[in-house]
């Protein structure tokens, strides 16, 4: 026998319930953003990799470790991309989609792409919806994404708690990062050996890093909300009252800092108590335009993780029924049931026509197989009469109908 090939190690099939959960998911979200009017954006699925070092930064995670890179015939640096924010931006740039003036509202799905080590909710190819605001520095924006992030769990029934916190801007920043480095070096050798490497390129990092003895020292460094400059303390403080009038809980979190470098302000995670993961993150990225050769241009969004909120939900709305048509007989009857089964669909009911052959006990079988709710013989009496069984699979029960008959009995069901 020929070696049987398997999935990428990280990579997945989504088959069955498993697809349509996706799908649900996804459609939910696409609800709820088009109920806000973002316009969809469909963007590539690699990128120049420097578009991910100069955004998301160098000395990130991502970026040092989990980026699908390689070169195209053309020796070019391409990376599957690793997120959905720096193609939105770089999009904004390339097509001047600031040239009229307005803010702009864009959402995007798809496939995403990190050399993680794959564990359940953790996948090197999983699936985002994002979203973002380009063009606006008004907390009212803040506070609309992060009520969106709510809507979400919400609609989709998950429980998460929302944390929320500011990273201050190029102002206040750099008095919070010296007072943070000053404290981190007087426990320089109780870090772990990357977060001792990132202590002077990026302290922040540390406040996120996973190590327990990391985590010890995070729980006592000092707080950014604390060195925060008048104008994001305002910022921070009218995001919070916002969230209060659209009733949208959450807790502070002083020490969350995310794991892309390019935040500044406001920043907020979902996070699942049962995955014990993050389902749904995002920020204000005010400098990024900019960083990427646009103009100034503040900005914000979150992306939330499919495969994630799929875990946590629970339930997927019914199918519609199903009905199973047999044709019994000779050609004239194949023909007959062919149309009565497009006619059943251009009623939008959901039919299958039996491709198999055989006695009317293992059709019945093979149509409680694949789930069929009922079942419609079509054989050379019944089209003689103009009148067909319809036999319902659950209760066995059998009712003699016209066509047009059983049209309206399954489509009251429907
Ligand atoms: P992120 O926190 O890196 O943010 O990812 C957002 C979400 O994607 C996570 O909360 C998680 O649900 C999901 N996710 C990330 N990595 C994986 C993985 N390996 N397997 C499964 N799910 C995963 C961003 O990507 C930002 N671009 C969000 C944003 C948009 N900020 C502003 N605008």
């Amino acid at each position: 026998m020929s070696e049987k090939i398997k999935t990428v190690r990280g990579f997945r099939d989504l088959i069955g319930e498993e697809a349509r959960k996706y799908r649900f998911v996804v459609e939910k979200i696409r609800n709820i953003l088009e109920k806000n009017n973002f316009e969809e954006i469909i963007l590539p699925t690699v990128e120049y990799t420097k578009l991910f070092t100069r955004s998301i930064g160098d000395a990130t995670d991502i970026v040092e470790k989990e980026m699908f890179t390689f070169q195209d015939k053309g020796g070019r640096d391409i990376a599957l991309r690793p997120e959905g924010t720096a193609g939105v931006v770089r999009a904004y740039i390339e097509n001047k989609l600031y040239a009229d003036g307005t803010y702009k509202k864009l959402y995007y799905e798809g496939s995403m792409f990190r050399h993680e080590r794959p564990q359940k909710g953790r996948y090197r190819e999983f699936h985002q919806v994002g979203a973002e605001v380009l063009g606006t520095i008004n907390p009212l924006a803040d506070a609309e994404i992060i009520k969106i992030a709510d809507d979400i769990l919400k609609t989709l029934q998950i429980e998460a708690t929302i944390e929320i916190n500011s990273l201050g801007c190029k102002k206040c920043r750099p008095k919070y990062r010296e007072a943070l480095i000053n404290y981190l070096r007087q426990h320089r050798e109780e870090l772990c050996e990357d977060c001792q490497r990132r202590l002077e390129k990026n302290p922040l990092r540390i406040l996120d890093c996973k190590v327990e003895t990391c985590k010890v020292i995070a729980q006592k460094a000092p707080k950014i909300t604390d060195y925060l400059c008048d104008e994001c303390k305002t910022h921070y403080r009218q995001v919070k009252e916002y969230l209060k009038a659209l009733n949208v809980e959450f807790v502070e979190n002083p020490y969350l800092v995310r794991g892309l470098d390019y935040y500044s302000k406001t920043v907020f995670e979902c996070v699942s108590k049962e995955l014990g993961k993050t389902v749904i993150a995002g920020g204000r990225y005010d400098y990024l335009v900019e960083e990427l050769g646009g103009p100034p241009t503040p900005a914000l969004g979150f992306a939330a993780g499919v495969e994630r909120l799929m875990l946590l939900v629970k339930e997927l709305p019914p199918k519609k029924p199903l009905v199973f048509i047999i044709p019994f007989g000779g050609e004239k009857e194949k023909i007959e049931a062919l149309k009565i089964a497009e006619k059943l669909r251009q009623e939008g009911i959901r039919t299958e026509l039996s491709y198999r052959e055989g006695k009317l006990k293992k059709q019945f079988e093979y149509a409680a197989k694949i789930g069929a709710d009922f079942a419609v013989v079509v054989g050379e009496n019944e089209l003689q009469s103009g009148k067909f069984p319809l036999k319902n699979l659950h209760t066995r029960e059998q009712k003699i109908l016209t066509l047009e008959e059983i049209i309206q009995t399954l489509k009251n069901l429907s």
